[in-house]
């Protein structure tokens, strides 16, 4: 048993929703979830620049946190860090990465779309993925930057109409691309999930990682003998903001998640 957190890192909100899936099945794991929102976004960032802020970040995780695994909750980080930060850390550290393999499987057209950032989309581990497990589909690439910027800033306000108005470009392309899945390959999109499945109508089955990272992270705790059996508090730590902008900015995600500011 260990009752070390297991730190959760993003560029912003985009991990809570993993973050959830695995505190509803391990209720008893203690988490510090962080928003890198100082060097947000990651998509336009290059690789040799995202690889030292992700060291650099999980440098300072744990020498505040001794945590005893981390999951990179963002695919843009883990496509481009992933390697970086396992053969620099030596406790677990779980990725998210696009949802190609079990795309590839469920599509009947072999026409699939990914929806990601632009660094994702353009990133050669993506293109790898795609050459492994999907070199007999289509694989139409759309980089939904501005729908990241819009849910990491604007969706707390947002009318619908907004909403509708900020997907239609990729709603438009994936439908014109003729594809009968998407996957969602950044995780800023899954507090989209049901207006995206709605927009892009029932032809596009919607695929995302969420369920299969948190099942990692379960088998990965099990496993090594990590996991918890006693609950504290769960942390959110925000960096590049002052103490007003974090609570006037972020107060909602402290509310809905059950976590504390620190
Ligand atoms: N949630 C990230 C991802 O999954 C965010 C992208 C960004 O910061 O550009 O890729």
């Amino acid at each position: 048993m260990n009752k070390q957190p297991v730190v959760i890192i993003d560029s912003g909100i985009g991990g809570l929703p993993y973050m959830e899936w695995i505190k509803s099945r391990l209720p008893d794991e203690n988490f510090v979830y962080i928003a890198d929102n100082k060097n947000f976004p990651f998509g336009t960032k290059t690789r040799d620049d995202l690889i030292r802020i992700m060291t650099e970040t999980m440098s300072w995780a744990v020498d505040k946190f001794r945590p005893k695994a981390a999951v990179i909750a963002c695919n843009t980080a883990s496509v481009v860090s992933l390697a970086a930060l396992r053969s620099n850390f030596s406790f677990p550290i779980i990725g998210v990465v696009p949802a190609v393999k079990p795309a590839a499987f469920m599509t009947a057209k072999k026409r699939i779309g990914l929806m990601a950032s632009n660094r994702t989309i353009d990133d050669e581990y993506t293109e790898k993925l795609i050459t492994d497990f999907a070199s007999q589909c289509v694989v139409a690439r759309f980089a939904g930057t501005e729908i990241i910027n819009f849910i990491e800033n604007e969706l707390q306000a947002a009318a619908e109409a907004q909403i509708t108005a900020v997907l239609k470009p990729a709603a438009d392309f994936f439908k014109k691309s003729d594809v009968d899945s998407v996957v969602l390959g950044c995780t800023h999109f899954l507090f989209l999930e049901d207006e995206i499945r709605n927009n892009f109508g029932d032809g596009i089955r919607i695929i995302d990682s969420r369920e299969g990272v948190g099942r990692q992270v379960i088998k990965v705790l099990t496993e090594k003998g990590l996991l918890s059996d006693e609950k504290k508090t769960d942390y959110f730590h925000i960096t590049g903001l002052s103490d007003e902008e974090k609570i006037s900015r972020y107060g909602w995600v402290l509310n809905k998640y059950g976590l504390c500011a620190v």
